[in-house]
């Protein structure tokens, strides 16, 4: 991100394991706003302004929150209306490293067509942010950014060889994304804390048409 000024980009920032497609889970069934934070205790003390607390460190859900960071906890009518304050080890930092950005919107697998729509109809510059693994290059969000590129390579022109070799990865996935990740590294973290169905469903494209955004320190759907 250091060689990127974001200052005239939309950045799209992405951590499709998991916390990227929770936030797209939770706005599609209902809920007001997500306030990100890179702080945990920040996060922590959100619950006396009403808030949900929600979220993970090292893929666990975070003692005292109210919620943690599988999709599945999001789908419920409890959570329409409300809002939330969520941190992650990866998904929020990312979203913290990306602010000054010209926008900021949250990219999964769940919302993958709206965010193409939102990206060709946009008139900036566009950097996608894989959030990663405290700062190491992970796979599933690189094929995410991979969709992207194959989906817009009509309308692109990558300034460097990262988006060709994130859309040549995604190329040889795509129809088998769960076998392709069977080695990688956060879906075997996952796996040993017994989670795969998040898995399965957050590499599911288009499941929902929505596309969440960053204003005022907050994310919202319009
Ligand atoms: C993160 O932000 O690091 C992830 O969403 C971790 C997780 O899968 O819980």
């Amino acid at each position: 991100m250091h060689l990127y000024d974001v200052k005239d980009r939309t950045v799209v920032v992405v951590d499709i394991l998991r916390a990227t497609s929770c936030m797209v889970t939770a706005f599609a069934h209902g809920v007001e706003c997500i306030h990100p934070f890179a702080d945990l205790s920040a996060c922590k003390a959100m619950k006396a302004k009403g808030f949900i607390t929600s979220g993970e460190r090292d893929g666990k859900k975070v003692d005292g929150f109210d919620r943690g960071n599988s999709p599945f906890e999001y789908m419920g009518e409890d959570v329409r209306d409300k809002k939330i304050a969520f941190t992650t080890t990866n998904g929020t930092q990312a979203i913290e490293k990306a602010l000054g950005a010209k926008k900021i919107i949250i990219g999964s697998f769940l919302n993958l067509s709206s965010v193409i729509k939102y990206l060709l109809f946009g008139d900036n510059n566009v950097l996608i942010i894989c959030a990663g693994w405290k700062g190491k290059v992970n796979l599933e969000d690189t094929l995410f950014a991979g969709a992207i590129v194959e989906k817009l390579r009509n309308h692109i022109e990558p300034d460097c060889d990262a988006p060709l070799a994130a859309q040549y990865l995604y190329n040889l996935a795509k129809d088998d994304m769960m076998g392709f990740l069977s080695n990688s590294s956060h879906v075997k973290r996952l796996q040993r804390l017994n989670i795969q169905k998040d898995i399965e469903f957050c590499l599911t494209p288009d499941q929902y048409s929505i596309v969440p955004v960053m204003k005022d320190g907050k994310l919202t759907i319009t």
